[in-house]
């Protein structure tokens, strides 16, 4: 069986958990195949708000196997934190939670290395969430890193000292004030390191290649968006992996051609967490709307989103590069109230117009062209079937399909599982 995908295709933070604990019950397993605790995925139920971090947004649900695979980063820490809250909650994760043996760790060197870099980095700053992911996949890439398979070997407990070793004086050479006590970090990081070990760790590739044998139905989760991709995204202003659908292959192990349904996630207007250029931006009251409303606040940095109009040439990039089949559109109610919106439709770059996504989306290059809509002013928080959308908001999607050639199958009008409108 074919192995469907989700991912966000702006720049995070659309909304992938909920969807993906939307659609759960639908699938046997449930995937993360790239990221680690740089991500916040919040799922709201039953009146509660729960944020992931690492663990797969399929874990609330009793049926689903959530599986943390290769391509992800993990760290214990945050790892073991995400555990402590389920276990308050009684979720009985013990037999339902797999972990990638070749799955990297994230080291508590790894975070201080990412805050030296980014310290050293003055105005020119990424805007990381100084998760230490950065430093992580660079391990990886450069063959030194540590896997949670070595945690079953004897030696890597030595191997983790060199390493660390090795990164204290790479922090030494950044020359930044970055106060730590190395200790106090690894007392924790150990404690976590057992905790991690009393999970099951499975050679992933071979268990989801049985699993479709087997017929049962996978669901792969991304984290970030599309345009934080180290290869597609906003470059250098990205995360470390690939957010985007060849992610999935990559950081699962699945075959291109076992790849089936491609769920697209946006939100109906755009937002942007860090540094790095966003053509679509607004410095107005409009934007600061948006911002309130949609209470714009990163889920695992605290830190406020930059708000703008949707970038229709961003997101026909998204989904051209990942091959998308259906379209999610999320926080549609925070748009309620707006007497016109806008919709970025072509760039004019170097004072021409054009369609596309170019090299340079820095703002002195590029200049947004935009199509307005008439607003709506209904409320439509309490609304459960696609008959109740507003004229207007239909406009507004038909619009979206149109020009995407894709079909929006889910409206979402709020955080909670029940606020989800299915269209066909
Ligand atoms: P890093 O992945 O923590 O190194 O951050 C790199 C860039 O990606 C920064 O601009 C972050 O704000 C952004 N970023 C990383 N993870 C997320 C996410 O889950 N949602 C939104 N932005 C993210």
């Amino acid at each position: 069986m074919a192995v469907d995908l989700l991912l966000g295709l702006q720049w995070g933070d659309e909304g992938k958990g909920k969807i993906v604990d939307v659609l759960t019950q639908n699938y046997n397993i449930i995937a993360r195949f790239q990221g680690g605790p740089n991500a916040g995925h919040t799922l709201v139920f039953n009146g509660k708000k729960h944020v992931l971090h690492t663990i797969p947004s399929g874990i609330f649900h009793d049926n689903a196997i959530n599986l943390v695979g290769n391509g992800v980063v993990i760290d214990p820490v945050i790892f073991k934190g995400e555990l402590d809250k389920l276990d308050e909650q009684n979720i009985d994760y013990k037999k339902s939670l797999l972990i990638s043996r070749k799955a990297h760790i994230i080291l508590p060197t790894h975070r201080l290395l990412d805050a030296a870099s980014e310290a050293s980095k003055g105005k020119a700053k990424i805007g990381s969430t100084l998760k230490g992911i950065g430093p992580t996949y660079m391990d990886k890439t450069g063959r030194n890193g540590i896997r949670v398979g070595d945690l079953e070997l004897s030696d890597w407990k030595e191997r983790y000292r060199n390493l660390a070793d090795k990164h204290e004086s790479m922090i030494a050479y950044y020359d930044v004030d970055i106060e730590y006590d190395l200790k106090e970090l690894e007392d924790a990081f150990f404690k976590a390191i057992d905790v991690l070990k009393s999970l099951t760790f499975i050679d992933s590739e071979e268990y989801i290649y049985q699993a479709q044998k087997e017929g049962q139905s996978i669901l792969a989760e991304g984290a970030q968006g599309s345009l934080l991709d180290i290869d597609f995204g906003t470059y250098p202003f990205v995360t470390s992996s690939n957010t985007t659908a060849a992610g999935a292959c990559t950081g699962l192990g699945v075959a291109p051609n076992q790849i089936g349904d491609v769920f697209g996630i946006f939100k109906a207007y755009t937002t942007r967490v860090g540094s790095g250029p966003f053509p679509t931006e607004l410095f107005d009251e409009d934007g600061e709307t948006m911002g309130r409303v949609g209470n714009e606040f990163g889920a695992t940095t605290g830190r406020r989103r930059r708000c703008g109009w949707l970038d229709l040439v961003a997101l026909k990039y998204a989904c051209q590069v990942n091959g998308v089949t259906q379209l999610m559109m999320m926080k549609g109610d925070v748009l309620s109230g707006f007497k016109t919106l806008k919709v970025c439709t072509a760039y004019k770059y170097k004072g021409e117009e054009i369609a596309h996504l170019p090299y340079n989306i820095e703002p002195e290059n590029v200049e947004p062209i935009y199509t307005e809509f008439k607003g709506w002013n209904e409320d439509l928080t309490g609304m459960s079937e696609a008959s109740q959308l507003p004229s207007e908001l239909n406009d507004y999607i038909a619009f979206l399909e149109k020009e995407l050639e894709i079909p929006i199958t889910i409206v979402s009008v709020g955080p909670d599982r029940k606020q989800t409108i299915f269209r066909n």
